[in-house]
């Protein structure tokens, strides 16, 4: 297990939620493996669990095991991010390197953005006209976080039970594109926000460092 830094000395180093919590990893290669349903409804337990604002719980839940509509929405995905590559370009490539839709994974038409895991989970919510009237600030954000948040109990579970996960955020346009929405039985106002992908690891991934925490100010 990665040493956690210095500051989080407090936290109980031997408690297996810290072992959890910093084995997770952003997993990108997975084997084909169908997660069982028993283990994804644990899982979706362990999301709405999540904090929620006002306790609103405004979350909904899509689970894609279809790999061949997972691969209709990475390729809609793919072709939404060339349409704005230099946005997108920047997501999945490192820091400084070129954005040229020659060299970007984006042009490769086996570039899977879900790394052919064979589970997604969408998290979303309704947005109910409360959240578009000009009172409604943060409220909207607020759901969006309550989705991230769901994503992050949900990565954190299933680390906990031998599975890998990863954050697409890659794919959040293209799961908002109305004709997917269709496909995936999304009604209008459900918006898809937190996309996570779900599946037994193939390997070890290995930790990606971590700057230490940046406190502006600490005032006593
Ligand atoms: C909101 C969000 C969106 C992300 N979108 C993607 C994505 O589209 N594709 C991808 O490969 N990783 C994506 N990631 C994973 C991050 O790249 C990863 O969490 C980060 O590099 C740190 O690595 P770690 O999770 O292993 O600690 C996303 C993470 C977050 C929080």
């Amino acid at each position: 297990m990665p040493t956690p830094p210095d500051i989080l000395a407090p936290l109980n180093p031997n408690s297996p939620f810290t072992e959890v919590l910093y084995r997770r990893r952003a997993v990108r290669a997975y084997k084909a493996d169908v997660i069982e349903e028993h283990r994804l409804k644990k899982l979706l337990d362990a999301a709405v669990h999540a904090p929620t604002a006002r306790h609103q719980e405004p979350w909904q839940f899509v689970v894609v095991q279809n790999r061949e509509l997972l691969k209709r929405i990475s390729d809609r995905a793919k072709e939404l991010a060339r349409a704005n590559a230099a946005h997108h370009g920047n997501v999945l490539k490192p820091p400084g390197s070129p954005v040229d839709g020659v060299t970007s994974p984006l042009a490769d038409p086996d570039f899977n953005i879900f790394y052919d895991a064979g589970t997604l989970v969408v998290i979303c919510a309704r947005l109910t006209p409360e959240f578009f009237s000009p009172d409604s600030w943060p409220a909207h954000s607020f759901v969006v976080a309550d989705c991230w948040l769901a994503a992050e109990n949900l990565m954190l579970a299933a680390c906990a039970d031998s599975l890998g996960t990863c954050c697409i955020g890659f794919a959040v346009q293209a799961l908002n594109d109305p004709n997917i929405k269709a496909e995936l039985g999304m009604p209008a106002a459900v918006e898809a926000f937190a996309p996570v992908i779900v599946g037994v690891p193939s390997g070890v991934t290995a930790p990606v460092p971590r700057k230490p925490p940046d406190v502006l100010r600490w005032i006593r």
